[in-house]
């Protein structure tokens, strides 16, 4: 089973997905953890590529380094794993392009479907929990622990985006979710973990 977890900035997914894997482990289902962008030896180089803040990208040239660092991680991690039996928990996969880049920045949607399919060879998730929360709320949460962790220099590229941009991310994660419903539930990430964790719990179980 493949899951991912998306959101914007500061919306707890990473809260949510060792949540999860926890609850996966009690259950008897072994899972792994993984993320993008870097869950693989490649992408590692090219996660501090894409979210050091001085770097100046252009948004064609980002799309294609997101989806180089998605085919060499299905490539080299999800696919692997998923045939040896394991679950697979991301941290952000394809929604997150199709999000960013398309609803955030301005490419087509329905394009950067059809890329990331290429990209992925066909291999969408299973199950895909949208974490949606108010956008200064997640925002002031991401600062404060990009500032905790001493990140702000190294990955605030993103974070550095005007509120309007946070806002449009929002909204296009609601629109996508909408237009599948199949596969991706937008999950009240407002509370506590434990109260997040209560609203995503009865979707694990039923995709055990
Ligand atoms: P993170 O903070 O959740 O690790 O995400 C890193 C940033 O990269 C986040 O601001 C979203 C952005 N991103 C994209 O714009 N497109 C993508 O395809 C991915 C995977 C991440």
């Amino acid at each position: 089973m493949f899951i991912t977890f998306e959101g914007i900035e500061g919306s707890g997914k990473g809260t949510a997905l060792r949540r999860s894997l926890e609850w996966l482990a009690e259950q008897g289902c072994n899972a792994v953890q993984t993320r993008e962008p870097g869950g693989s030896g490649l992408g590692a180089s090219l996660r501090s590529l894409l979210l050091h803040t001085s770097s100046r990208i252009s948004s064609e040239a980002e799309l294609f380094l997101y989806l180089a660092d998605r085919a060499q991680h299905v490539e080299e991690i999800i696919r692997p794993a998923l045939a040896s039996g394991r679950t697979v928990l991301s941290d952000r996969f394809a929604d997150s392009t199709i999000v960013y880049q398309g609803y955030g920045r301005g490419l087509d949607p329905q394009e950067l479907f059809r890329l990331n399919d290429l990209a992925v060879k066909g291999l969408w998730p299973d199950l895909t929990l949208v974490l949606d929360l108010d956008v200064e709320v997640g925002l002031e949460r991401a600062r404060r622990r990009n500032q905790e962790q001493g990140l702000a220099e190294s990955e605030g590229r993103f974070e550095a985006e005007a509120l309007a941009f946070h806002a449009k991310v929002r909204d296009g994660y609601r629109q996508w979710a909408a237009l599948h419903p199949e596969r991706i539930r937008l999950i009240d990430a407002s509370g506590s973990p434990e109260e997040v964790f209560a609203r995503i719990a009865p979707y694990l179980a039923k995709a055990l």
